[in-house]
């Protein structure tokens, strides 16, 4: 079963990015089969509502958006990570959210689970992995059963802070435990 990880930090190398990984090999662990996509090296723009894939037409903004839906598809469990931007998602988990209505229905029962990093201990961790719940629940996917997710302490300045963080390591390792179980229990 294969499990795909999205990070929307712009920062390559950064806490988000690791905090991600370090679930991923988690549940590598287990014998998972894992991928992770960095929303850094790609283009995803803002859905337009220009209305053609709700016609059953191909969406028509030429990005990276199709092969990161693509590989989602046939995903078994997605985990989506972001950073804390002022309380909420990066823009970028935003507009990939958005233009994830050109795959509506088509998510339904796969698992997901959430990652949030912020630089203040309550910078706003839960209010992200809520918003990351609240789009899995938009497509009907099974929430990991977690109250929340991986939440981590990152640093504006440090790319490596996540790594001292025990606790928000722990969470992680917790969140790769419930992935598994929700995929064990299909
Ligand atoms: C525009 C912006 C807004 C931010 N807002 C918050 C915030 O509301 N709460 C918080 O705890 N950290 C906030 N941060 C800090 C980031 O969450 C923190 O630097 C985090 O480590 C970024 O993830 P990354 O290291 O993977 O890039 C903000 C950073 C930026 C650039």
């Amino acid at each position: 079963m294969k499990v795909l990880g999205i990070c929307g930090s712009p920062r390559k190398g950064a806490n988000t990015e690791f905090a991600l990984n370090f679930t991923l090999n988690s549940l590598k662990e287990l014998g998972f089969d894992t991928e992770a996509i960095l929303l850094s090296e790609k283009e995803v723009n803002f859905c337009n509502h220009c209305g053609k894939c709700l016609e059953g037409k191909e969406c028509p903004i030429k990005d990276n958006a199709k092969e990161i839906f693509e590989k989602m598809l046939v995903a078994d469990a997605i985990i989506i990570a972001s950073p804390v931007y002022y309380v909420g998602i990066t823009a970028q988990i935003k507009a990939l959210f958005d233009r994830s209505i050109m795959v509506r229905g088509k998510l339904k029962g796969k698992v997901g689970g959430a990652i949030a990093v912020g630089q203040a201990r309550n910078g706003g961790q839960e209010i992200v992995c809520d918003q990351i719940h609240q789009w899995m629940l938009s497509h009907e996917m099974r929430l990991a059963s977690m109250r929340f997710g991986g939440m981590l302490i990152g640093s504006m300045k440090d790319f490596e802070a996540v790594k001292r963080d025990e606790a928000g390591l722990n969470s992680c390792k917790n969140l790769a435990k419930k992935i598994a179980e929700a995929l064990q229990s299909k």
